[in-house]
């Protein structure tokens, strides 16, 4: 079977992907066409065995040097203080939504190699490259994965003892999907409209800076 047929066989649950396939100007598989960044979360836990292995995809990514130099603090409600210390750390705008989540998490990078000290400059990169595995990871189990820039670094920091040489890159809200008219009425608008891209002629090029290649045209 053609991998584009598979890909419409497997297509999962249709509610979401009829949707998301006519945004999509070429196939790709349904985990990452279904996927996206909802506020509405259910209050229902995630059992530690499933979040065990959120980490264990985000441990697999791949990294400069092999340095993974990534971290997590992972706060669940069952441990409610540390829940609400890094609730604490989330703007005003992401407590709203965020505080109904069972699982909060902080990624951050380490910002110079182990063995020389230098500067890592694809530390960064190599973080949200364990994110994207991590919420690959949730995808598959049913959970949505929620990042958010909008935290207080230096809160952060202090809250959770980071050393200097880390950095404090993102928090992300983890969860089952709730029930989005649940939410304020802004809140569920931005969950119910769709995703937007670029198309892949805006960013995708060949021979020269901004000369798109006729393969990346829309079928
Ligand atoms: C690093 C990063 C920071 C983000 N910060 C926030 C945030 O502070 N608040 C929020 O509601 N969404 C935040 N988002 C979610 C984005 O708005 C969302 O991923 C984007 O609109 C695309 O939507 P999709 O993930 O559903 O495809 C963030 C996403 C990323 C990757």
């Amino acid at each position: 079977m053609r991998e584009k047929d598979s890909m419409a066989k497997d297509a999962g649950d249709p509610m979401i992907l009829e949707a998301e396939r006519k945004i999509c100007e070429h196939p790709i598989h349904p985990l990452l066409a279904g996927r996206r960044s909802i506020r509405a979360l259910a209050s229902t836990s995630v059992e530690p065995e499933t979040l065990a292995s959120l980490m264990e995809a985000a441990r697999w990514a791949p990294s400069c040097m092999n340095e993974q130099p990534w971290s997590f603090i992972v706060a669940t409600k069952e441990n409610k203080c540390d829940f609400d210390r890094l609730l604490g750390c989330l703007v005003e705008f992401n407590v709203e939504w965020a505080q109904h989540a069972p699982v909060l998490l902080l990624s951050v990078a380490k910002l110079t190699f182990e063995s020389t000290g230098e500067l890592n400059r694809h530390a960064f990169h190599d973080v949200g490259q364990a994110i994207a595995n991590l919420t690959f990871q949730a995808t598959v189990s049913g959970l949505v994965v929620h990042q958010m820039a909008g935290f207080d670094v230096e809160k952060a920091r202090r809250e959770f003892s980071i050393p200097p040489d880390y950095e404090p890159i993102a928090a992300a809200a983890i969860g089952y999907p709730g029930n989005s008219a649940e939410l304020p009425e802004k809140l569920r608008k931005k969950d119910e409209s769709p995703r937007k891209r670029k198309p892949l002629t805006n960013f995708v090029f060949e021979s020269g800076w901004g000369h798109s290649a006729d393969w990346t045209r829309s079928l």
